[in-house]
C-alpha cells in the first residue's frame, strides 16, 4: 500500500487537542503529541475502507463497525458522519480518483496527562486519516498464498478494531520469516481469523467460517462473502473450524478489505486440497468482482 508520494506532498487530515479545528495538511506537518493516549496506551481505534476508482465500498458498514468499537471503549465521537466526506476529499486531493485506494482512519481518546482513567472532562479525540494507492494483489488472488497457523495470544475483544496490533505484527512476521504470507490464529483448538483477514474453509461443498463474536473482527468482506454465498445458493455455516479439520479441508480462503478474497493453497507447508485455488473460492471471487464492477458503473 503506497501512495508513491512523499510525506511533503501527501495530503492527509488531522485533528487533535492541539489543532481542534482540524484540517487538510501535508503529512510531514502532522504533529502527534507524546502524551496522546494512542501513543502512550494504544488507546484508540482504526478503520480501513477501500475505494475503487474513486468510490468507497461499504463505508456505511465500516462506520457501523467503528460506532461499535467507539461505544465498546467509551470514546465519544459525534463527528463520525464527517468521515466519508473527508476521505472522499483526500482521494481528490491526492489524485486517486481513477485507481484502487484505501483510507486509513485512526481515532484515539486524545491528549492528556499519562493516567489510566479516562480524562475528565473528555478531551478532543485525535483523528488522523490518510488515503493511499493500493497495489494490485491480482497475483495472490489468482495463484493463492501460503499461510501458517499460530497460537491466538490476543485478548478476548477482537470484535473491537483496536490499535493494539502487536500480536498480529508478531504473527505476520513469523509467517513472513517462514516464507508465507499470512498467519492464521488458533485459539483452544479453533481457527479464529488471520492477522488482518477472516478465514473461510470449504468442506464437501459447504462454506465454513467462525461465527461473529468476541474472538474475531466482524469483517466487512466476510459479511459480503456470506451474502454472496446465500445469493449463489452455496451452503454456508458460521461455526468454528477446528484445527483438527484443517488438513481435511477442500479449500481455504481469506477475506479482507485490501485482499478481497485470497485463496490459501499451502498451509503449514502442506497443500490445501489440491494445492491450487478451489472452484468455490474462484466462484466467489468472480461474484465479488461482478459486485465491484457494478458498483463502479454506478448501479
Ligand atoms: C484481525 C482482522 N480480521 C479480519 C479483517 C478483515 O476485515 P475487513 O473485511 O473489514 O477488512 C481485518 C482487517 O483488517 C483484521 O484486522
Amino acid at each position: 500500500m503506497s501512495n508513491g508520494k512523499k510525506a511533503d506532498s501527501q495530503t492527509v487530515y488531522f485533528r487533535s487537542a492541539d489543532f481542534p479545528s482540524g484540517g487538510f495538511l501535508f503529512k510531514n506537518r502532522v504533529r502527534i503529541a507524546p502524551n496522546d493516549r494512542g501513543f502512550m496506551f494504544a488507546d484508540g481505534l482504526y478503520e480501513v475502507v477501500r475505494s475503487y476508482g474513486g468510490r468507497f465500498f461499504g463505508f456505511a458498514e465500516h462506520l457501523a463497525r467503528l460506532r461499535h468499537s467507539l461505544a465498546e471503549v467509551g470514546i465519544d465521537f459525534p463527528e463520525i458522519g464527517e468521515l466519508p466526506g473527508i476521505a472522499q476529499e483526500l482521494v481528490r486531493r491526492n489524485g486517486l480518483e481513477t485507481t484502487a485506494a484505501v483510507a486509513y482512519i485512526q481515532l484515539t481518546r486524545g491528549l492528556c496527562e499519562r493516567r489510566y482513567p479516562f480524562p475528565t472532562p473528555p478531551v478532543v479525540p485525535t483523528l488522523y486519516i490518510e488515503v493511499n494507492r493500493l497495489l494490485s494483489a491480482a497475483v495472490e488472488a489468482e495463484q493463492g498464498i501460503a499461510a501458517i497457523t499460530v497460537p491466538d495470544i490476543r485478548w478476548s475483544r477482537c470484535d473491537i478494531k483496536w490499535l493494539g496490533l502487536l500480536p498480529n505484527v508478531l504473527a505476520r512476521q513469523r509467517a513472513v520469516a517462514q516464507g508465507a504470507n499470512e498467519a492464521i490464529f488458533v485459539r483452544d483448538g479453533v481457527v479464529t481469523e488471520g492477522t488482518h483477514t477472516n478465514v473461510f474453509g470449504v468442506k464437501a461443498g459447504v462454506v465454513l467460517t467462525h461465527p461473529s463474536d468476541h474472538h474475531i473482527l466482524a469483517g466487512i468482506t466476510r459479511a459480503q462473502v456470506i451474502q454472496l454465498c446465500r445469493a449463489l445458493r452455496l451452503p454456508v455455516e458460521e461455526r468454528p473450524i477446528l484445527q483438527a479439520e484443517l488438513a481435511g479441508l477442500d479449500e481455504l480462503f481469506l477475506t479482507s478489505t485490501t485482499g478481497e478474497i485470497t485463496p490459501v493453497v499451502v498451509l503449514d507447508s502442506k497443500p490445501v486440497g489440491r494445492g491450487r485455488p478451489g472452484p468455490l473460492t474462484q466462484q466467489l471471487q468472480r461474484a465479488f468482482r461482478d459486485l465491484i464492477s457494478s458498483l463502479s458503473q454506478g448501479d
